[in-house]
């Protein structure tokens, strides 16, 4: 058996056996529609115990095949770009034992996951894995829900040069499909020596950079492969260092059934997607297309400030119907897990402002938080248990895709209209100008959690502070 079908059997069972309504129809068995050009590598798990994960993971220097013959030198997980991805079910025990072969510093964060703070890989939680090195990364995965992996030391060269990978954890309950998979979502900037180019010049620290190759799961000219009337599950993670994705699949609908956190209590049906960097989505789509036809999942123009931003379409995955006749579609999906909402009563909101500067001495761009760059920005100060309510007030015209470490957040507002929808999120879109009030409680996992725009750029020049949660 291949690996491919290997997945998508695995896929099967755990989809049917959810307690969820009576299906309409048998899950459709056939070949897996990631195998070939988004297959990803899956990791051996050497734990005899099946509630406990545990894997080698390695970063090392190797070669990234954007397509087929086009190679370029980049920095992999176990040799692959992406790095293998890491399942498990909701509560398990998950060991790395991480060697870093890079030649450079590095750390892994668990995007999305509820870890120990001393195992979040930020700059605050452990000093930086010297060459050579390693560290022993162990920690449960409390909930279910699509994450990610990626350094935390010099993003903007480490996570562009192919350091990242997704992690997929199951729950009791997920929703029905025939298959589901990964689409890691990025863009590489090539040099003229068709390598990937060294961090550029002031605008594109300041932009952000956008590169002209698109990739999903680290490929070029990937294909997926569909089944009329088949429905699948695309978790999608947006990887890129910049890029905001708003994506169309022409003739079809996404149906949203998960975000950063997990499940969504109301799954909703849209025509477009967006992804800002650091963003996941989960969503179901139908095969509603005609047996034979093919489409493009596609990323439309989209301006983020400041001229920034893709003014062109940029195809990324061309989706291919198999020839079979259709199948029946599967009804709509009923509704997920309740999220109570948390209330801002009583809590006096914080203010957390963004901004930028350039610095002409220095010919630099400088980001700020509260008008202080990292690593000057004083920590925000909370308590266990504690209803944070931040209001994240942008002061700029360019949008900042804002990220917190450790905690789910909820949003409550977007300049004074309140959210219609509760989910649990880690990542949001900041627009130009604009105000979003959030709110969080911090559970019991004390110790210095990082918040910060996940332009890698933007990273790098200091938009990036951190809230102290005290026991
Ligand atoms: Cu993907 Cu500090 O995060
Ligand atoms: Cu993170
Ligand atoms: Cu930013």
């Amino acid at each position: 058996m291949g690996r491919g079908e290997g997945v998508f059997l695995l896929c099967a069972v755990v989809l049917s056996c959810g307690g969820a309504p009576a299906p309409d129809r048998a899950p459709l068995t056939g070949p897996d529609p990631w195998a070939t050009t988004l297959a990803l590598p899956r990791v051996t798990d050497r734990a005899p115990d099946p509630r406990v994960v545990e894997i080698d993971l390695e970063a090392r220097v190797g070669e990234w095949e954007l397509s087929p013959g086009r190679r370029v030198r980049a920095m992999t997980y176990n040799g692959t770009v992406p790095g293998p991805t890491i399942e498990a079910r909701a509560g398990d025990t998950v060991v790395v034992h991480f060697t870093n072969r890079l030649e450079e510093p590095t750390t892994v964060h668990w995007h999305g996951l509820r870890v120990p703070a001393n195992m979040d890989g930020g700059p605050h939680s452990q000093p930086p894995i010297a060459p050579g090195g390693t560290f022993e990364y162990r920690f449960t995965v409390p909930d279910a829900g699509t994450f990610w992996y990626h350094p935390h030391v010099h993003e903007g060269v480490q996570m562009e040069r192919g350091l990242y990978g997704a992690i997929v954890v199951r729950g009791e309950r997920e929703p029905r499909a025939d298959a589901e998979g990964v689409l890691l979502l990025d863009d590489v900037l090539l040099g003229s020596d068709g390598q990937l180019a060294p961090p550029g010049d002031l605008l594109e620290q300041h932009n952000g950079r956008e590169g002209g190759v698109s990739v999903v799961n680290g490929r070029a000219d990937a294909t997926l492969a569909l089944r009329a009337g088949q429905r699948q599950r695309w978790r999608i993670v947006n990887a890129g260092s910049a890029r905001f994705h708003r994506l169309s699949l022409p003739g079809h609908r996404f149906t949203v059934v998960g975000t950063d956190g997990g499940l969504v209590p109301v799954p909703r049906a849209v025509d477009e997607l967006l992804l800002v960097p650091g963003d996941r989505v989960d969503v179901l789509v139908d095969g509603v297309g005609a047996p034979g036809s093919a489409t493009t999942l596609r990323t439309l123009p989209y301006a983020r400030g400041h001229g920034a931003g893709l003014t062109q379409p940029v195809e990324l995955l061309r989706v291919q119907y198999a020839p079979e006749p259709a199948v029946p579609l599967l009804s709509a999906p009923g509704p997920g897990p309740a999220i109570e909402r948390l209330s801002a009563q009583g809590v006096t909101p914080r203010e957390v402002t963004f901004n930028e500067r350039v610095d002409r001495e220095r010919e630099r761009v400088v980001f700020l938080i509260n008008n202080r760059s990292f690593p000057d920005v004083p920590d925000l100060v909370t308590r266990v248990g504690t209803t944070e309510v931040w209001d994240l007030v942008n002061e700029s015209e360019m949008e900042h895709p804002f990220h917190l470490h450790g905690f789910f957040f909820q949003v409550l507002s977007r300049n004074n209209t309140p959210e219609a929808d509760v989910t649990w999120e880690d990542t949001l879109q900041l627009r130009g100008h604009e105000r979003v009030r959030i709110a969080f409680r911090p559970d019991a996992r004390p110790g210095h959690w990082m918040y910060h725009c996940h332009i890698l750029e933007h990273v790098d020049n200091g938009m990036m502070a951190a809230v102290q949660v005290t026991p």
